[in-house]
Order: structure tokens, then sequence, then C-alpha cells
């Protein structure tokens, strides 16, 4: 792994700054890196009130001129509607190909961003600033960028790197509680994937409010097991698998609870109930599913929901688009730090997934 110092993280060719109060010290690591331009800053409706202006700010004592493009926040702007909006907004300011964008907000901006920025003018150069803990911890990371279309979502997008990420762990004081939580789902799916001290640092978060004060920790551990995952998937596609962890029974659900369910609760329960089930079939290490639905169930995320096992949800996981030749490969943990994987013919998940412990 190519990590320098406790908060800096080499990955490819670009640096992940994680360091709280980093985005009001934007000029030393945007300073060295972007001679004077034209930056689209785009934000959405909730995060730009909150820190538009202040990045604004600083870019404009820096030389360079900046436009604020602000898009609703929500999955719904991942949208070619707003993909054409903010592709004319560059065009009418006369952006060429040395200007940029700086994406500033959730997934979504960042995803939209990315997008944006990897098209207009066959790609200009972007920096992302994600400030809700699941783009914090995943989305701005990989390069994966996206919009959706109606017949599902991230149906459209490319692979475009970012000259730099900048993550400052204060920004999630102002997330609302229920997305603080969701994104913490997605860090106790990789801590219990890796095991060992990233799973001590889980052992440290008691309520919510715990996940703000060690968040600085949460976010390094996450994005140096992603940045691994990264670098080695070029080799070892298993590797980028393991991610899953949850999200076959997480998407089944998601598919029946139409939008009650966020995507970090349902992965949730997917990773509660998967660990249930290897356990009974004795695959999984005693008390790993205790140790687990704790961690979750401390700081309010859901470790079951009642479609669970209802012939709705085994339809719903007919449609996983993992299900190759009839089959499907499930991830699981032979204990805390012992991923696994485990194919089974898609006729059996309802015998495989039925009887789980009863906690
Ligand atoms: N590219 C990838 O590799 C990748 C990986 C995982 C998820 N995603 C995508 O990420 C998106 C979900 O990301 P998300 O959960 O950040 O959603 P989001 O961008 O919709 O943000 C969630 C909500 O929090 C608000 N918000 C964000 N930061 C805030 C802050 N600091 N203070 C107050 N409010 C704030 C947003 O305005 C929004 O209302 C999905 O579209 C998903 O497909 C992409």
């Amino acid at each position: 792994m190519p990590i320098k110092k406790s908060d800096e993280i080499v990955l490819k060719d670009y640096q992940v700054k994680i360091q709280k109060g980093v985005l009001n010290r934007l000029v030393e690591f945007i300073g060295p890196l972007w001679q004077k331009r034209k930056i689209a800053l785009i934000t959405d409706d909730n995060v730009g009130p909150l820190y538009a202006n202040a990045v604004k700010g600083q870019l404009v004592r820096m030389g360079h001129q900046v436009i604020i493009l602000t898009i609703p926040a929500g999955e719904a702007s991942k949208s070619w509607k707003q993909v054409q909006l903010l592709i004319n907004s560059l065009a009418q300011n006369d952006f060429v190909r040395s200007d940029s964008v700086i994406a500033l907000g959730g997934g979504v901006v960042g995803d939209l961003a990315g997008f944006i920025a990897s098209i207009y003018m066959r790609g200009i150069s972007i920096i992302q600033i994600p400030t809700s803990l699941l783009a914090q911890v995943d989305s701005s990371v990989g390069g994966k960028t996206a919009i959706d279309l109606k017949t599902g979502k991230n149906m459209v997008g490319s692979f475009y790197q970012p000259d730099l990420v900048l993550i400052d762990p204060d920004t999630i004081q102002t997330l609302p509680k229920r997305m603080l939580v969701e994104g913490y789902g997605e860090i106790i799916k990789c801590a219990a994937l890796v095991g060992g001290t990233f799973w001590k640092i889980i052992e440290k978060v008691n309520q919510a409010e715990d996940i703000i004060t060690h968040a600085e920790e949460l976010i390094h551990a996450s994005i140096t097991f992603k940045a691994e995952v990264v670098i080695r998937d070029e080799k070892e596609e298993n590797l980028r698998k393991l991610l899953n962890f949850g999200h076959t029974i997480g998407h089944a659900l998601e598919l029946i609870e139409t939008g009650k369910l966020m995507h970090g609760e349902a992965v949730a329960i997917g990773i509660a109930r998967i660990t249930a089930a290897f356990e009974k079939k004795g695959m999984t290490k005693g008390d790993t599913t205790f140790k687990v639905k704790g961690r979750l169930a401390c700081v309010g995320l859901p470790v079951d929901a009642k479609e669970l096992g209802s012939d709705a949800f085994y339809s719903a996981i007919l449609h996983d688009k993992k299900i190759k030749n009839d089959q499907i490969t499930l991830v699981y943990i032979k204990e805390i730090g012992q991923p696994a994987f485990y194919t089974l013919k898609i006729a059996e998940i309802r015998n495989w997934l039925n009887p789980v412990l009863a906690f």
C-alpha cells in the first residue's frame, strides 16, 4: 500500500487528503496543483448554502475565476437533464480544456460532476471534495462516475480519476443523522471484511455521536481498504467482489421496499442476515453474528426486516445481476476479518438463507 503519512493516501497518481479543517486550507493543496483558471464549483442546494461561499472565497483569493452551479439535492439529479444544464453552463461561460470542475457534496454531486468533467471537451480536470460520510469513505475514491436511466441506477458513466480528493471529516457534523449512520454502515461492512485494527476502531463506536468523534480514523481505515481494493483489483478481480458483502440481500430488500430503506440500511440487514445464515451452517465462527449485529444496532442501523424470507423477497433476489448460469456467489465472513465466497444454485437460495439463528 502506498501510504505516506497517517492522513495521506496516494492512490494511483492522485492524492487523497483526509484531515479535519482541510476545507479551510484549500490553498495548501490546490495552490501547487492548479494554475489560475476558471472553476465550476458544482454543489447541491443543501451543501451549497453551508460551504460553497467559503470554498469560492479561497479559490478567488488564489486568482481563480469561480462560478457556483447548484443542482437540486437527491438521486433524481443524476440525470441527462442535469448533464445538459451543467454542460451548457460550462459552454456559456467559455470553459476550455484547461479549466476545471470541483465537486462539493455527497455521492450524487460527486458522480454527476465527475461524469460532466469526463465528457466536457473530452475531459477536463476535477477535484472531489466529498461532504457526506458515504462519499468520503466510498464514492469519491475509485474514479467511478455515473448518472441514472429510467431502467436503472448508474447505467451511464465513465472511469475518470480526479486530480485530488480532499476530505474534511468536520463536514459530516452538518449531515442529517440518518445519513451519517447510513454512511457508517458502509464502514462497518469494510471493517468486518478487514478485521484487525479496523474492527478495533469500530468497537469504539457505541452510539451515533461516536461516529463523529472517531471520523478521521474511520475514514482513513476505510479509504486505505478501498484504495487497496482498487489498486489490486487490476489483477485480482475477486477483491472488488468482496465489497458486495450484504448486497444480494440488501438489493432485493431495496427492490421490494421501494424507497423506505436507504441503501446502507438495506446492506446492514443483508450483512446481519448473511452472517447469521452462514453461522447456522457452521461455516462462520460462533458469536460472529452477535458481534456484527451489535455493532450495527448500537448506532441505530436495522438488522432485520419482516420482508426477509417472503416470496416477494426471493423473487427480487432472482433479479440479481450477479446470477450467472443459474448460480450466485455470496460473500460471507468465516469470522471478523476472514472474508470468503460461496457459490450456490439459485434454486437453493431459499433453503440457504431461511434457517437463521434466533437472536
Ligand atoms: N462512484 C462510486 O463509486 C459510488 C459508490 C457508492 C455510492 N455512489 C453513489 O453515491 C450516491 C449516494 O451518496 P450520498 O449518500 O452522499 O447521497 P447524496 O449525495 O444524495 O447526499 C445525501 C444527502 O446529504 C446531503 N449532504 C451531503 N453532505 C452534507 C453535509 N455535509 N451537510 C448537510 N447535508 C449534506 C445532500 O444534500 C443529500 O441530501 C448514490 O447516487 C450512489 O449511486 C457512488
